[in-house]
């Protein structure tokens, strides 16, 4: 819905660009009517003209035949048979047709022959791919980047996306600190990621110009040559007035920055932009005087470096980007956009935006965009509110929403998926495939350029699959005609996923979203149900079966000429029947059973999640939601009261909490289970705990699994000592016999001992290590490598050591320079690191970083099995996040459980009911838990 706010903004903005406009056509008329005017004189009012310039493609730029980008010796491109999402008509239009590209630019979209008749290219010349059906879209538009400012893998020398020298830097310029040599950008691309807008961070209230780039190679390999629509200033201080103006970016971030309050930010802004206006009213009164021909000769335009960048703000010439959570931060922006007069192109973040839109339609100008996350929230307390239906309801009161990367905070790679998750949530198809294409596109000004699939533009992604489809890869990229996957490996996708997924319907969770200010309750004990739950129209069945998952799909059965849905029956929390169940509803019905349709859905086990810190960190910047920090025992000196002759071993289940929301979004999202390990940055983390989400405290029926699984330590380089000492460390306390510790416990084969690391180098150290102490105490030691980025390389060294690995992530990312060895997987490799860590028989775990990750577990198993194009089933997927955990994170065990040992006993009859679909799909929703192991189904 369009506000006439809005509007009437937008009126009275065009009318005072009209007013100044017309001034100027006075002064040139004053100029051409006294010829004589004095040199000094038209000189000024040259510049005086060039103020009222307003940003945007020259008249011309339609009609150009080849782009100021092209690179010669690029040959014509010939795609036939294109299905094509264009971008125009509100991201509704799909084509079917072929496409030419030349000289850097989409010469045309049409039938081939007609589009050689046309053009000056000669079919023999070009280099033609008959596409067959494939989805194009537009190259992927990330409008909040910090690719090669914050380049990977991260090192301290190339940090250089935020200034220390103040809260106030509008002079500061992202490309300057543009390297080149980034990791990201050759996985970036893909990724189908083309373009980006660079910005610096967010450590300043101002913190300086951000510059869209395109992320391919140069001929040049220069960071200027990457620049798309560079302002004319990049070369000087000052515009050339031949040019045409670009718009400009600047980047503001609110709230409690550079060691500010509230107060102080709010106060640095107006500080800020009261200079820039002296500066700027200096310029027009300057200008007056040249227009009444009252300028003396000794006159200059005032001129300023470091405020010019503000005071361009000011007349409206800059996209104003600013990093902004919450209402007071939204609120206090728009009141200073009034204040100053100057609109906003959108608020970045933005995690309480949908409660607000109104605050939005109130900054000064044009209503902005907002650039946001699809479900990562709550890292901070300004997250909290966060919410995954933030899309579907911003767009239902007509605001713009892109979705973006922060990359490397996200992995722009997987843009995209942001765009799916958002969509799964509720946002319409045709503004989905928006958000990362024609809306930031168009937030940036740059609609003319990039964001569309049509005549003059340049970038394509030729996909696999439908782009919303879970998994999209893309066959192949084109930047400025250029194709960017030297040889890319495909993997044939299923019909099914030619076509954009059905998705649930989540009508009711968006109301509560905002009902509830962001914090609906998650947990509603009136839905819990005791007695027998009947599911019917089950189609698929997934279930533990020793270390396995079996599948079975379910028919429907006649019985004496009756036909019945397949259903399953559930008794106190236990599967009785599998199947019509006639007999057993018969019997059941007496005793009062609920019946819930799945119309076609499924019954899948419980997820596993691991990785993040699930129950001991609720808001991970705010310490005193947190279990809080371990002592360094190699570093530090353990307190004698602490110490056990083993630096101190703590169990992660003293310090759990429950009913986090993440938890608590996981469990509604078919997680049943958490295991988490004390949360360190040390060597020694200490003694993991296995727990169910839905539980409401520690005291609870089954609310702690196993209250001691293995122990954690973490292994690698940049810790307060070497990896050396780190292993003697190990060494010493594995072949010390003395003790009864958890070391001890581990050199004995009880517990696993689960060592965190990614490098390749100390893997191999640490199965050596293994079969030393193995040979020492003549015992077989259990090992386990979490994170394992580069596991790959020895994918046949564990397979043989018999040591599995848990991914986390389980899509690589090379953050750091232990993990830079990344298999990437398609379209780069055709293997993946999980699918050859698999191919070697190496038990692998599928694990997460952060705990807002925890919701998409099901995804991400789903995602591994699409990946694979079918070398991974969707029962080999679940065990990588069910049965493989168990038995890697040492939760097997004769503690807690009141119920036998072994790994499905942990898992048995925890299962997730999801109506309409797999669990591992979009097509699905959880509807219901059942957890025999608390005797109880709960319903959403
Ligand atoms: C664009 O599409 C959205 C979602 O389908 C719809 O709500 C909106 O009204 C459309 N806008 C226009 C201008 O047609
Ligand atoms: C800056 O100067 C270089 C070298 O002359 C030139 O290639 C480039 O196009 C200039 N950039 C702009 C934005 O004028
Ligand atoms: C049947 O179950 C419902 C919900 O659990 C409960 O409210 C109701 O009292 C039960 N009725 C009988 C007859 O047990």
């Amino acid at each position: 819905m369009a506000s006439p706010f809005a509007g009437r903004r937008l009126a009275h903005w065009l009318l005072l660009s009209g007013i100044c406009t017309l001034a100027l056509l006075q002064y040139h008329r004053i100029l051409y009517a006294e010829q004589q005017v004095p040199l000094h004189i038209t000189k000024a009012l040259d510049r005086c003209h060039s103020l009222t310039v307003i940003p945007g493609p020259p008249a011309d730029f339609h009609a150009r035949s080849a782009s100021d980008r092209f690179q010669a010796g690029t040959r014509p491109t010939i795609l036939l048979n294109a299905r094509i999402w264009t971008g125009e008509k509100n991201g509704t239009e799909i084509i079917e047709a072929d496409i030419l590209l030349d000289k850097g630019i989409i010469k045309g979209i049409g039938h081939i022959s007609r589009l050689l008749s046309r053009s000056d290219v000669a079919e023999r010349d070009a280099v033609v791919h008959d596409v067959k059906g494939s989805w194009v879209i537009p190259g992927i538009v990330d409008m909040h980047s910090h690719l090669g400012d914050a380049p990977l893998p991260s090192l301290d020398g190339a940090e250089d996306d935020n200034s220390n020298k103040g809260p106030i830097v509008p002079w500061m310029r992202s490309f300057d600190g543009l390297n080149t040599h980034d990791d990201s950008f050759r996985l970036s691309i893909s990724g189908g990621v083309t373009t980006s807008l660079i910005l610096p961070g967010s450590a300043n209230a101002i913190g300086g110009q951000g510059f869209p780039i395109k992320l391919r190679t140069t001929s040049e390999r220069s960071a200027s040559s990457m620049l798309l629509e560079p302002p004319s200033t990049i070369n000087s201080s000052h515009y050339d007035h031949r040019s045409p103006l670009h718009w400009r970016h600047m980047k503001h971030a609110c709230g409690r920055v550079y060691s500010n309050t509230r107060m102080d930010s709010i106060w640095a802004f107006r500080e800020a932009y009261n200079t820039a206006k002296k500066l700027k009213e200096s310029q027009d009164a300057y200008c007056a005087k040249a227009a009444t021909g009252q300028l003396e000769d000794s006159e200059e335009f005032p001129e300023d470096l470091a405020w010019e960048p503000l005071s361009e703000v000011l007349r409206g010439r800059v996209k104003v980007h600013i990093h902004c959570y919450e209402t007071t931060d939204l609120d206090g922006l728009s009141r200073i956009s009034n204040e100053f007069k100057f609109p906003i192109a959108a608020f970045h973040h933005a995690h309480e935006s949908y409660l607000v839109p109104n605050v939005l339609r109130n900054t000064y100008g044009p209503t902005p965009g907002v650039a946001i996350f699809a479900n990562n929230a709550r890292y901070k307390r300004e997250a909290y509110r966060g919410t995954p239906f933030a899309a579907k309801i911003l767009a239902s009161e007509g605001i713009e929403v892109a979705m973006k990367s922060d990359h490397p905070v996200m992995n722009s790679r997987y843009l995209l998926f942001e765009a799916q998750s958002a969509y799964y949530n509720g946002f319409p198809e045709n503004l989905a495939i928006a958000s990362v294409t024609s809306t930031p596109a168009k937030l940036l000004g740059l609609g003319h350029r990039v964001g569309f699939v049509k005549e003059g533009g340049p970038d394509l992604v030729v996909f696999d699959s439908h782009p919303l489809a879970l998994g999209a890869t893309p066959k192949q990229v084109y930047i400025d005609g250029i194709p960017q996957l030297e040889s890319p490996f495909t993997v044939e996708k299923p019909k099914k996923l030619q076509e954009a997924p059905k998705v649930p319907k989540f009508d009711r969770e968006a109301e509560d979203a905002v009902k509830y200010e962001g914090l609906p309750p998650l947990l509603n004990e009136k839905n819990r149900l005791t007695g027998d739950v009947l599911f019917t129209n089950v189609e698929n069945v997934y279930l533990p079966d020793g270390s396995r998952i079996s599948h079975s799909q379910l028919f429907h059965e006649s019985v004496d000429g009756e036909t019945f849905p397949p259903s399953v029956l559930v008794q106190e929390g236990l599967v009785t029947c599998i199947g019509s169940c006639t007999q057993e509803i018969f019997m059941a019905q007496a005793q009062n059973v609920t019946i819930i349709d799945l119309e076609g859905g499924a019954l899948s086990p419980g997820l596993v999640s691991f990785g993040a810190p699930l129950g001991l960190e609720e808001i991970q910047a705010e310490k005193s939601t947190n279990d809080g920090t371990l002592i360094d025992p190699l570093t530090a000196v353990t307190p004698k009261i602490l110490d056990d002759g083993e630096g101190g071993v703590v169990r992660a289940v003293d310090g759990l909490s429950f009913m986090g929301r993440d938890t608590l979004l996981a469990y509604r999202a078919g997680v049943t289970t958490a295991i988490s390990a004390p949360v360190s940055y040390n060597f020694l983390a200490g003694l993991g705990v296995a727990f169910s989400t839905g539980a409401r405290h520690k005291l609870e029926d089954g609310a702690v699994v196993r209250s001691m699984t293995a122990l954690h330590v973490h292994v690698g380089p940049g810790q307060g000592v070497s990896v050396s000492t780190q292993i003697a460390t190990l060494r010493r306390l594995l072949m010390d016999g003395e003790r009864h510790g958890a070391f001890q416990r581990v050199a004995r084969g009880k517990i696993p001992l689960v060592a965190h690391t990614h490098s390749a180098d100390v893997i191999a150290t640490l199965i050596t290590l293994k079969k030393e102490i193995e040979h020492h105490t003549k015992t077989k030691i259990k090992l386990t490598i979490a994170g394992g980025g580069e596991a790959h390389l020895l994918a046949k060294e564990l397979g043989a050591a018999k040591v599995g690995v848990i991914l986390n992530p389980v899509r690589p990312f090379p953050l750091a320079w232990e993990s830079r060895r990344i298999l990437p997987g398609p379209p780069l490799t055709e293997e993946s690191q999980i699918s050859r860590l698999l191919k070697h028989k190496v038990t692998v775990g599928v694990g997460i970083l952060e705990s807002w990750e925890a919701q998409n577990a099901r995804f991400d198993l789903g995602w591994v099995a699409v990946e694979s194009g079918g070398k991974i089933s969707t029962e080999q997927a679940f065990e990588s996040g069910t049965v493989n955990l168990v038995k890697l994170l040492g939760v097997e065990g004769e503690r807690d459980l009141k119920e036998a040992d072994g790994v499905d006993s942990v898992l048995k009859g925890e299962l997730v009911a999801t109506v309409g679909g797999d669990l591992l799909e979009f097509g699905s929703k959880v509807v219901a838990v059942v957890s025999s192991r608390r005797g109880f189904v709960d319903v959403f």
